[in-house]
């Protein structure tokens, strides 16, 4: 039965390559830092309001004037293709018909055009929200170029991630020799480029992670664009004031799900300091570890406008493509709405920092 995120991971590992569920549920190093994502939620304690009358909820949220249905949109990960066939065609047409965010990967199996016309073939109103993931890359020219042809396809943000100067060690790949996509599939929007620096010969230029990046890397980003910017990685408070003060529009509290450096902060932990950092100046998302609908109203109670989930949709690829998804996607609505409900609140609105109690002390596991 598929009552909760951890039932459709037992089915998605049961029909996925064991190499390739690795790949998606592996992490770095010890993997403590992904562990730690989803059990520091427990660490904060909820306390109810009651007697609220709140019979009518409403979970919808608003980023940058674009309306979403609940605060639970989809994180960037790569080869959706691996999870299932219909790969990246079926999360976004899950995400449109949710009225949801996708934040579409730069290392999709799918080009960012073709993702973005799905999209609109099932929005409710033909005007899915979708942002653009990528990293910066030391080619300027190629990557003005992505930017151009995401803003052309009609993505409304730009989402760059900063946490990846290096490729994060993550062991279950080496052991199990993945390093590449199999024969057929490839990161779509690098295709016809080889030539360029970052080329292997393989008609598929490399994401390059880029260790010489500074601040003047998101200045030129932000001379050259006038799509809203968010930065997905910065954790540490000065990180989040220096975003503001180079004009980002938007953070994503975010580890990379335990995938880059092991021992990082749950993002639950480091959210609070990123929030009084911003101080209301712009809005703050947080990923990595969210698996229940109390996970969402504690992130919201901190300060959160919304959150993503990473893994979990991929199970729900894996399992049952565009349904599959489905099927995830209104879980954490279900899940959302009743955790609102018995905490007193009508929706996001009414969720602050008030419905969180002291922490317990001991250890806890999940
Ligand atoms: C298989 C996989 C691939 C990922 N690929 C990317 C990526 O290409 N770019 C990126 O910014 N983050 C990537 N991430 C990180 C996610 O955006 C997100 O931070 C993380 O998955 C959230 O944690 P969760 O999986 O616990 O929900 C990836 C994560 C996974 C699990």
């Amino acid at each position: 039965m598929r009552l909760t995120v951890a039932d459709f991971e037992a089915e998605a590992r049961a029909v996925l390559d064991p190499v390739h569920y690795d790949f998606f549920a592996g992490a770095a190093g010890d993997e403590s830092t992904r562990q730690a994502n989803e059990t520091a939620f427990d660490r904060l304690r909820l306390l109810p309001r009651i007697l609220r009358g709140n019979d009518k909820r409403d979970l919808g949220v608003s980023l940058f004037g674009r309306a979403l249905s609940m605060p639970v949109a989809i994180a960037p990960t790569a080869f959706h293709r691996l999870a299932h066939p219909d790969g990246e065609l079926a999360t976004t047409r899950a995400a449109a018909e949710a009225s949801t965010l996708m934040i579409v990967a730069m290392a999709a199996t799918t080009t960012l055009e073709q993702i973005a016309e799905e999209a609109r073939k099932y929005a409710t109103d033909g005007d899915p929200a979708l942002w653009f993931q990528l990293y910066l890359q030391p080619d300027l020219a190629f990557t003005e170029s992505l930017i151009r042809r995401a803003e052309g396809a009609g993505y409304q943000a730009l989402v760059v991630t900063v946490d990846s100067p290096v490729f994060g060690r993550r062991e279950r790949d080496h052991r199990n020799g993945f390093r590449d996509l199999p024969p057929g599939l490839r990161c779509e929007n690098l295709v016809g480029d080889e030539l360029g620096p970052g080329g292997s010969g393989s008609g598929v230029r490399d994401i390059v992670m880029d260790a010489t990046m500074t601040w003047e890397r998101i200045d030129w980003l932000r001379a050259i664009t006038r799509l809203p910017i968010l930065l997905k990685g910065a954790l540490h408070p000065e990180d989040a004031r220096l975003a503001v003060r180079h004009g980002v529009d938007g953070l994503l509290v975010s580890n990379h799900g335990g995938r880059q450096l092991d021992g990082v902060a749950a993002t639950i932990e480091a959210l609070p300091a990123v929030v009084a950092a911003v101080a209301g100046r712009i809005p703050v998302l947080l990923d990595g570890g969210v698996r229940r609908g109390t996970d969402v109203v504690r992130a919201l109670a901190l300060g959160a406008v919304a959150v993503a989930v990473g893994r979990p949709v991929l199970w729900g690829l894996a399992v049952g493509g565009a349904a599959g998804v489905g099927e995830v996607l209104e879980l954490f609505r279900d899940d959302v709405d009743r955790a609102l409900a018995l905490c007193g609140a009508a929706g996001p609105r009414d969720v602050d920092a008030g419905l969180l109690g002291p922490a317990p002390a001991g250890p806890l596991s999940r």
